[in-house]
């Protein structure tokens, strides 16, 4: 079957569908995009907390700690992932957080957007909105981030590798893998339940 081939219905999409993956992955824009192709609805966690919050990202660091945030982000995902079905995109360190990482493992299909550090570095670079970027060398901290999150991600039920190319290509990438995850675990749960 060629790629562009690959569809799935919406109706057989059992969970929420979480992107994990570091900043400057692409999560938010490929979560878009595979909301639309499942027409689910999407939501971006890190635009909850600043609806939430009342202000942007930058300024909860900055007025009220990263402790702050992640606790309002651990709250806000929890939330959402006792809403109806969607495709959430979330922050970079919001998997990291083993309660987070728990309730995205128990409640939805997680998919991780693995990135090289290059592309990481490339992407981020656009946009000057990432607190944890600001503090030194925005490589350097990229790759300590790589070497600390990566065999954590790991445990996401999908992965798939960001291109570093036109969008669609990642987006058809994904499509097929989630599609190939729903046929081997059509209830969405790739863990034996206990005895
Ligand atoms: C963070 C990633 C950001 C945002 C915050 C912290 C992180 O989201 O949640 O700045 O810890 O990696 P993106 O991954 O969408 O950039």
């Amino acid at each position: 079957m060629s790629e562009e081939m690959v569809s799935i219905e919406a109706s057989k999409v059992p969970k929420t569908v979480v992107l994990v993956g570091l900043m400057g992955a692409g999560k938010t824009n490929m979560g878009r995009r595979l909301a639309a192709k499942l027409a689910l609805p999407f939501v971006d966690a890190d635009q909850e907390i600043e609806i939430a919050a009342g202000c942007t990202i930058p300024e909860i660091f900055e007025c009220h700690g990263e402790q702050a945030f992640r606790d309002g982000e651990q709250r806000v995902i929890a939330r959402l992932l006792g809403e109806p079905i969607h495709v959430l995109s979330t922050g970079g360190g919001a998997f990291m957080n083993p309660a987070t990482r728990q309730t995205i493992l128990d409640k939805a299909i997680s998919i991780w957007l693995r990135a090289d550090l290059d592309l990481l570095v490339k992407r981020t670079a656009r946009r000057d909105n990432r607190p944890l970027l600001k503090t030194g060398d925005p490589r350097q901290i990229l790759s300590d981030l790589m070497t600390q999150r990566y065999p954590v991600y790991a445990e996401a039920d999908i992965v798939v590798d960001s291109f570093d190319g036109p969008p669609e290509i990642t987006h058809q990438r994904i499509v097929k893998a989630l599609a190939a995850y729903l046929e081997a675990h059509p209830d969405g749960n790739n863990r034996r339940l206990e005895p």
